[in-house]
């Protein structure tokens, strides 16, 4: 059996207002908090303990997860008194690990959506002899992320976090957030200070001729750091898409919670997601949306691509593309909202306040 480590303590600033309540790996994808899909992977590739590295809103972990058995998981958690950044988080929690010094330790990142095969990373490490092995994704555009060209055996030549120049950029390559760490050095972190692994361990490492193996996936990939991307994966997890044992209920065009109510002539399509106790009222069309529990969707309503907060309402004939909307919030009817416009937790919108088009 093998342990792993989840960084769960960031902020979540890119996803505000979906995060001003709740931790990113809380805000709920596909009916369950998102994290629950990455501990199932976990349980389901062979991993039976889970130290949560808490920071940001860290309180709300354990009242949900608790000790993991529910999940066939052992979950301890730690919080960070101050944030310690990835490398000072993982440091943090070294005393809660069982591992011997050569053990493979799993390291997630608490936002990635993936279908890498977590048992084929082990071996990679295991085979290579690696000290560090990390799963590498291509993507199109690669300047928000960690770039880790490699030579032709796989093994890792540079590590270049969120590249600021057209020089730097020398990859498609990008680290997508899984690493196997060779127990002992994740003891050999500084503690008691803030560190970053991409910024510092990483390179540091590199220039000290330590062996990091990277290993090329192509599978599934999505980093949910932003409301489009969330929204994309939550309802790539309902359509099936994106592999997880913890949907709960058969993967399809839509997924309804139990206590959820939907008028007979609402169409829910593309992956949308309508959480316990939501209402959506007559004709309305909901595309590729998630619909956060207690939200109220009104007649004729047309969503698409957005999420809906806990608690919100959104009016009758409202037309939303690529929006969120914060808990609480109250959008008034005929309000046309779209490209990313973000409205506030509790925030109030009149009716008609906000169109795109010159008709109301
Ligand atoms: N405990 C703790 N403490 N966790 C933290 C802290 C901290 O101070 N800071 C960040 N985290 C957690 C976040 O909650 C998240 O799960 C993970 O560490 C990565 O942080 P993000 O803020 O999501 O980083 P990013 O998406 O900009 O970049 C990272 O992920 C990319 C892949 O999605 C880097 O690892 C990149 O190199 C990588 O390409
Ligand atoms: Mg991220």
């Amino acid at each position: 059996m093998t342990e792993a480590i989840l960084l769960v303590g960031g902020k979540g600033t890119r996803l505000r207002p979906l995060t001003v309540n709740t931790p990113k790996p809380m805000v709920p994808a596909a009916g369950v908090p998102f994290l629950t899909h990455q501990l199932a992977r976990a349980r389901a590739a062979g991993v039976d303990h889970i130290v949560l590295a808490t920071s940001y809103l860290a309180e709300v972990f354990e009242p949900y997860f608790g000790d993991g058995s529910a999940l066939g998981l052992h979950i301890e958690y730690v919080t960070e008194e101050e944030p310690l950044g990835t490398g000072g988080a993982i440091r943090n929690v070294a005393s809660r690990l069982h591992s011997a010094p050569d053990e493979p330790v799993l390291i997630f990142n608490g936002d990635i959506l993936t279908g890498l095969d977590i048992g084929a990373l082990v071996r990679t490490h295991e085979e290579s002899g690696a000290d560090v092995s990390l799963h590498l994704t291509k993507v199109d555009d690669p300047r928000a992320f960690g770039l880790v060209p490699t030579d032709a055996t796989g093994r890792v030549t540079a590590f270049l976090e969120k590249p600021g120049t057209p020089e730097e950029i020398v990859t498609d390559q990008i680290n997508a957030g899984a690493y196997v760490f060779r127990r002992s050095v994740i003891d050999t972190i500084p503690t008691g200070r803030p560190v970053s692994v991409e910024r510092e361990t990483f390179p540091g490492l590199l220039s000290s001729g330590a062996h990091l193996q990277g290993m090329v996936d192509s599978t599934y990939w999505l980093d949910l750091g932003t409301p489009q991307a969330f929204v994309r994966g939550s309802a790539d997890l309902v359509l099936g898409r994106a592999p997880s044992p913890a949907v709960p209920g058969r993967c399809g065009d839509s997924l309804v919670l139990p206590s959820a109510s939907v008028a007979p002539d609402a169409k829910l399509t593309g992956g949308t997601v309508v959480g316990e106790g939501a209402r959506i009222g007559e004709g309305a069309r909901v595309t590729g949306s998630t619909i956060l529990s207690g939200a109220v969707v009104g007649p004729g309503a047309v969503i698409t691509d957005s999420l809906i907060g806990e608690g919100a309402r959104v009016g009758a004939r409202a037309a939303l593309s690529d929006a969120v909307i914060g808990d609480g919030a109250q959008v008034g009817a005929d309000n046309e909202l779209r490209d990313g416009a973000r409205v506030w937790c509790d925030a109030v919108l009149p009716s008609g306040a906000v169109r795109f088009s010159s008709d109301q």
